[in-house]
């Protein structure tokens, strides 16, 4: 298992749309275990493969409380099938927008298809931080941030910042 670099905004690949994964196969599963990895060093509780530049349908959560034993999940081509009227707000933060933090409302429930580490098709009810951190993770896969979901005046705040850093630090910025 190898820790990869973390793509930070604004890096152009975070609005990437990720391609379905077609077979799952040991190259896949090793890849799972790589953002795993990277994961739990950042540390994080979700990551989606664009983030470390794959950009490939799948993405890794892991949301056992500290202390606690892992409980590593890996979603691949997951598909929200169903979400409930009610919503829920939850502080989010995203391992690519690094010490950034803000109030983001989502549907609180949510049902999702994938498939799992060995191919098989599942389909699960979440709510709480776990339909959270899934619809934050999912939204990566689509090009999405979750400062797509706050105020325009807020987003190209942090989006300054982060492109001002990038040059700073001499790394390609937009
Ligand atoms: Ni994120």
């Amino acid at each position: 298992m190898t820790i990869k670099p973390l793509i930070i905004l604004p890096d152009p690949l975070l609005r990437q749309i990720s391609a379905p994964i077609e077979r799952v196969d040991d190259e896949v599963r090793r890849m799972a275990d790589d953002m795993l990895e990277t994961m739990y060093d950042a540390p994080g509780i979700g990551l989606a493969a664009i983030q470390i530049g794959l950009p490939r349908r799948m993405l890794v959560i892991d949301i056992a409380k500290e202390g606690d034993e892992k409980a590593p999940q890996v979603f691949i081509n997951p598909e929200i099938l169903t979400s409930t009227d009610e919503r829920s707000v939850y502080e989010e933060g995203c391992l690519s927008i690094p010490d950034y933090y803000a109030e983001v409302e989502r549907p609180a429930g949510i049902s999702v298809r994938y498939l799992d580490r060995d191919g098989r098709p599942q389909e699960i009810a979440a709510d709480g931080l776990l339909a959270t951190c899934l619809q934050h993770e999912i939204d990566h896969l689509n090009g999405v941030l979750f400062i797509d979901h706050i105020s325009k005046l807020k987003r190209e705040m942090v989006v300054r910042k982060f492109t001002k850093a990038a040059k700073t630090r001499g790394s390609k910025a937009i």
